[in-house]
């Protein structure tokens, strides 16, 4: 009996469940066996491989959960693998024997670009046979116009925004809301123009503080007591400096770009600012339908994939069809905000100030 693998790895977000789901109700339709690797890579260390047989019966109900339930990890990169002592240990020959140990004939890896690059290595060098699905709220992997989580994301921060209109006009506040998205304003510029922003700044728009500033001013002159900014989170300084905070695992990123304003803008405006971080709220929760939707599609496409021996490819989401490319080529590009493109011309067409 065939037997494939999946696993989810880097960040969780919503809809990696619904991929489970469909990976295992497709392959099961096959008559395939579907093994759930547990922990991203982790899982196929190979002297404890750690993976959980995938029927009917244990993806039951999963379809409306956040997060992942094969678990998932963005620590520990095979090749540079974080050892106890704080050495760095090259396991990716432990973890290309643990897929063959296993006895997997194909792999459904679920990740970001870095993930997929992590797990393309790994498939050539151990002879494996692996098909990629893109997931990230940043919606920053090339070649495919959606990536999972990413609807779920600008909802969570929409609905976040709805809330903050209120607040902002009963106390004429300026409320600064900083979103997540790595290097890359998607989030910010979507949420932004869906809750109504007044100010939306992203990595890829050089801004000036004289600028929104100026924005603020108008809307107070037209009577509108409040400003909403959205400021995604890789924006820098009015400089260029880059306000990141590393973590004691030197991992993590935490930015600080809504507090950097909020001084600026309060000092310079004498008026009075606050500052929301949705930080991991936008990965959590119910997936929205539309990543449901494509988690579903994607895990029905990838197995059809691993049906036609077409390894080494990514499924993508294209003017309105699911269908895929090379894992190389999804992973060389990295997808910024299109300058020409429709969300720009409708914020500044909305009169949204984007900071420049
Ligand atoms: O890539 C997804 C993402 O949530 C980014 O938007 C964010 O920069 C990063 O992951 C946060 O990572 P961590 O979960 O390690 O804090």
């Amino acid at each position: 009996k065939r037997r494939i693998g999946v696993l989810t790895s880097g960040g969780d977000c919503a809809g990696l469940n619904a991929v489970i789901r469909a990976v295992t109700h497709r392959a099961s339709s096959l008559g395939w066996e579907v093994l759930g690797i547990q922990e991203a890579t982790h899982g196929l260390l190979s002297r404890t491989p750690r993976a959980i047989p995938l029927s009917f019966d244990r993806v039951d109900g999963i379809l409306t959960r956040g997060g992942t339930i094969l678990g998932t990890t963005n620590k520990g990169n095979p090749f540079a693998f974080p050892m106890a002592d704080g050495s760095l240990l090259d396991r990716s020959p432990e973890i290309i024997e643990g897929y063959h140990q296993l006895g997997l004939s194909a792999l459904i890896g679920v990740g970001g670009d870095g993930s997929l690059a992590i797990l393309r290595k790994l498939a050539q060098q151990g002879g494996w046979n692996l098909v990629g699905i893109p997931k990230t709220i940043d919606n920053d992997v090339g070649a495919t116009e959606r990536s999972i989580g990413f609807d779920t994301a600008v909802n969570i921060a929409t609905e976040a925004l709805d809330r903050l209109h209120f607040t902002a006009a009963s106390h004429s506040r300026i409320m600064i809301v900083e979103v997540m998205g790595r290097d890359a304003g998607h989030i910010a510029i979507s949420a932004g123009i869906a809750g109504g922003a007044d100010v939306i700044l992203i990595p890829e728009i050089p801004y000036t503080l004289e600028s929104i500033g100026r924005k603020i001013k108008e809307n107070q002159d037209q009577g509108k007591n409040y400003s909403l900014v959205v400021v995604a989170e890789a924006v820098r300084t009015e400089q260029g400096e880059p306000i990141t905070i590393t973590d004691s695992l030197g991992q993590c990123r935490l930015s600080g770009i809504g507090q950097y304003l909020s001084e600026r803008l309060c000092g310079q405006l004498g008026a009075e600012t606050r500052v929301t971080v949705l930080g991991h709220t936008q990965r959590g929760g119910t997936p929205s339908p539309l990543d449901r939707l494509i988690g579903s599609a994607f895990g029905v496409a990838a197995v059809d994939l691993i049906a036609q021996g077409k390894y080494d490819h990514m499924v993508t989401w294209q003017q309105r069809q699911v269908l895929s490319v090379p894992i190389a080529e999804a992973i060389q590009t990295y997808a910024t905000v299109d300058l020409q493109g429709p969300l720009v011309k409708t914020a500044r067409g909305l009169g949204i100030c984007l900071g420049d």
